[in-house]
């Protein structure tokens, strides 16, 4: 097949669109910038079914930018308890202190503004300019990445910056005119991704509008397609976990202000994996005094770049005179400790007596 005419696309993936896009909370006509932005930021690292509830949740109890920039940072760590990659939450409360503070509360429409809030980078910089504000600018994240480099048959790495300048600029000189549907253009090309152009097993080429000018298609080789250098492989950490409970209350500390997890809750937790004995000694440590002590759950949980295997053990405590650690209710630990997926299993253990 001969040079991909990427202009093709345009009307094919538009009149796709219009017939399978899902009905999603934050596709609504005309849509609202600072749900928009909520939302991309949200579905970074995160798929769309995951998402839907806590957006629903965020925005019911965050309805305004004004009511984001003012929320008390552990209400606003619960809000997104279990979303993972929680800088992005406290990205969005400095994004909106900016839009108070230097826009008068109303959202920036210019691309350079919006490129200069918190945690926004080019991609989601592109989806607001195009799906808020009209504007032909490219939002290419992994999904329009994949689609692209199989339509025009690019054998380029797409973790490299330069396949994603080239994938960009392929996009800038195809994208509709201003207002003329450049939003629904830029959401067409990610729902394909999502939909059709599938990574993790073979695309759906059979339904997709694209398929009679795709390069893939047309020469076999949509399944080796895109090139995705390897990651390389996570670190591997033993972490021994302490449920530490006393009279209706389990103990937990705060994780320090940077780091992994920086500023969320945790069981008391260190490296290793302790015998029933080595435990017994680091509760002394602790300065806590043990009724009884079992050994409890095995968990695993896989971060971006570190890896934890962790174990456990329950302990029945003598009283919680113990003060550096904070001792929590039932009630308290569901509705005001935001606490990472990667200790949620063992909430099960707890005694609540
Ligand atoms: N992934 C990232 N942004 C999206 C959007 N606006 N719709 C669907 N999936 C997305």
């Amino acid at each position: 097949m001969k040079e991909p005419k990427l202009d093709f696309i345009v009307t094919p993936i538009l009149e796709w669109y219009d017939i399978h896009k899902r009905t999603l909370p934050w596709r609504e006509s005309p849509p609202n910038p600072y749900r928009v932005w909520v939302s991309e930021i949200m579905l970074q690292q995160t798929r769309v079914e995951a998402v839907k509830g806590y957006f629903e949740r965020f925005m019911i109890e965050l309805p305004t930018i004004e009511s984001l920039a003012t929320i008390d940072d552990e209400r606003l760590l619960k809000l997104w308890e279990g979303l993972g990659y929680y800088n992005r939450v406290r990205n969005l409360k400095k994004g909106a202190q900016v839009i108070v503070n230097e826009y008068e509360g109303e959202f920036p429409k210019d691309y350079e503004g919006i490129l200069r809030l918190p945690g926004v980078g080019e991609y989601t910089a592109g989806a607001i300019s195009s799906i808020v504000f009209g504007k032909p600018i490219p939002a290419v994240d992994g999904n329009v990445m994949r689609v692209i480099a199989r339509f025009t048959e690019n054998h380029s790495d797409i973790m490299l910056p330069a396949t994603k300048r080239q994938i960009t600029q392929q996009l800038q000189v195809v994208y509709p005119l201003a207002d003329l549907r450049c939003g629904d253009f830029t959401q067409s090309l990610m729902e394909l991704g999502a939909l059709v152009c599938v990574p993790n097993g073979a695309p759906k080429c059979l339904t997709c509008p694209l398929s009679t000018k795709c390069c893939s298609y047309h020469n076999g080789t949509q399944n080796e397609l895109p090139v995705k250098m390897k990651k390389k492989s996570r670190k591997k950490e033993n972490r021994t976990v302490f449920i530490l409970c006393y009279e209706g209350k389990v103990a937990m500390q705060k994780r320090s202000d940077t780091g992994l997890l920086s500023g969320l809750w945790e069981f008391p937790n260190i490296e290793g994996w302790l015998t029933q004995k080595e435990a017994e000694t680091q509760l002394l440590a602790y300065g806590i005094t043990a009724v009884n002590l079992k050994k409890g759950i095995d968990s695993k949980h896989i971060f971006t770049h570190i890896e934890w295997n962790m174990t456990s053990y329950l302990i029945e405590c003598s009283d919680d005179s113990q003060k550096v650690f904070s001792w929590v209710t039932q009630s308290q630990l569901e509705s005001e400790i935001a606490l990472p997926t990667a200790f949620k299993k063992f909430k099960t253990m707890i005694k609540f007596y």
